[in-house]
């Protein structure tokens, strides 16, 4: 995979540079302010490099899901005005993805310059299955550039035209970011110093099927929290009353549990609400006495005592999902304290994931504490499976 480095051997100054980015950053329902900006800060290093470099800079990046065309509430606007904030210059942004205000914000650019482009995902052929219309895309798209540079980790496990087409179309490199990531991952699926301890959390076990299936022949211990742990604990035989349920996994949860060989760690205490609200009423019980009327929103205090016994002993560490809601600060005990047993761990620590990063951040925690903090969540966990990843693919070829 080539590098930033060899593209900088080449020289990049007054060459235009097409930067795939990830700044799908969470933004507040109400007033559409950016809640947590670390997928801006996370590019900055090859931003900022090719910026001091003199390469006119064009950056692209998707923002939720918006279905194909433009769409007001997932405009990339105040991401540029962030990133501008943080690089301490203006950044150009266009207000459409490949037409008109791309081509002159892109033709206007001087050596040095920043542009953003409009949501990629306004455009149905970025995420296109039709091969000749994420073709059509990835054309327009690579006009920008004279050479690529994929720094959205987060988005490499998504066959996309700006992801993997783009790179087919233009000398390509892997820029800091996606680097580190992947050096970083690669120590968990290669040799990790032991005890390996990992900790899923999150709602849904349908997300973590693959993932639980491709770690458990490697993982010392397993701890699963969050809302997909209730159809584990249904799996033991508990009722859960009316918590997250996906009936349909709870006989692979029962086969899974049946085949860890022990690994698998289950709450044995977990905070129960009447509703799904930040002032419900709750009350922290054991896992067998759950009422049939009210939800687990958090994992209990003994919960948190053995899991983080187990995290004490770890050499490595990798985290993904939070313990429970951790957005309501009644429900926010269980992942303070797991992400703190982390930090005082004596092990290389990885937290994977858009939610378990925001968590960090959100709760106010250290995150030089923390080995590597990845910016990817559905990335770092199919890189974990072992599956290929169509934008790493794509920088190999
Ligand atoms: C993410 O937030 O997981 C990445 O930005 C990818 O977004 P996506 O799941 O909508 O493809
Ligand atoms: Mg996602």
């Amino acid at each position: 995979m080539r590098t930033l480095d060899d593209l900088f051997a080449e020289g990049v100054s007054g060459r235009r540079v097409l930067v795939r980015a990830d700044l799908n950053v969470p933004l507040d329902k109400q007033t559409g302010a950016i809640t947590d900006d670390g997928r801006i800060r996370a590019v900055l290093p090859t931003v900022g490099a090719l910026v001091e470099a003199g390469a006119k800079v064009v950056v692209c990046s998707h923002l939720g899901r918006p279905k194909g065309a433009p769409d007001p509430q997932f405009s990339l606007r105040p991401v540029a005005g962030r990133l501008g904030e943080l690089l301490g210059a203006p950044v150009h942004f266009a207000t459409d993805t490949v037409g008109d205000s791309a081509r002159s914000t892109v033709a206007d650019l001087a050596d040095g310059q920043v542009a953003l482009l409009e949501n990629l995902r306004f455009n149905a052929g970025e995420t296109s299955k039709d091969e000749a219309e994420r073709g059509a895309f990835a054309d327009q798209l690579a006009a920008f550039g004279d050479a690529y540079v994929d720094d959205a980790f987060g988005a490499v496990h998504r066959k996309h035209a700006s992801v993997y087409d783009v790179p087919a179309r233009l000398p390509h490199v892997a820029g800091r970011l996606v680097l580190r990531e992947v050096e970083v991952l690669s120590k968990l699926t290669g040799d990790p110093e032991r005890p390996y301890v990992v900790v899923l959390g999150g709602s849904k076990v349908s997300d973590k099927l693959a993932v639980i299936e491709a770690l458990l022949p490697t993982v010392d211990r397993l701890l699963i929290g969050g809302g997909m742990c209730f159809t584990f604990l249904k799996a033991q035989g508990l009722e859960v009353g009316t918590s997250l349920l996906e009936k349909d996994l709870v006989e692979t949860c029962r086969n899974l549990l049946e085949r860890s060989g022990g690994k698998i760690m289950l709450p044995v205490d977990v905070v129960v609400a009447d509703a799904f609200a930040p002032d419900a009423a709750h009350d922290t019980v054991r896992v067998d006495g759950i009422p049939s009327h009210r939800l687990g929103l958090d994992i209990g205090p003994e919960t948190v005592a053995g899991f983080s016994a187990a995290l004490s002993q770890a050499k490595t560490i990798f985290w993904n999902g939070p313990m429970g809601v951790f957005e309501m600060p009644a429900f926010a005990a269980g992942t303070r304290g797991i992400a703190e047993a982390i930090t005082k761990a004596d092990a290389f620590s990885v937290v994977g994931g858009g939610d378990s990063a925001a968590a960090v951040r959100a709760l106010g925690l250290d995150e030089s504490s923390f080995g590597h903090i990845s910016t990817g969540g559905g990335a770092s966990l199919e890189y974990l499976e072992g599956k290929a990843l169509p934008g790493i693919a794509a920088l190999e070829n």
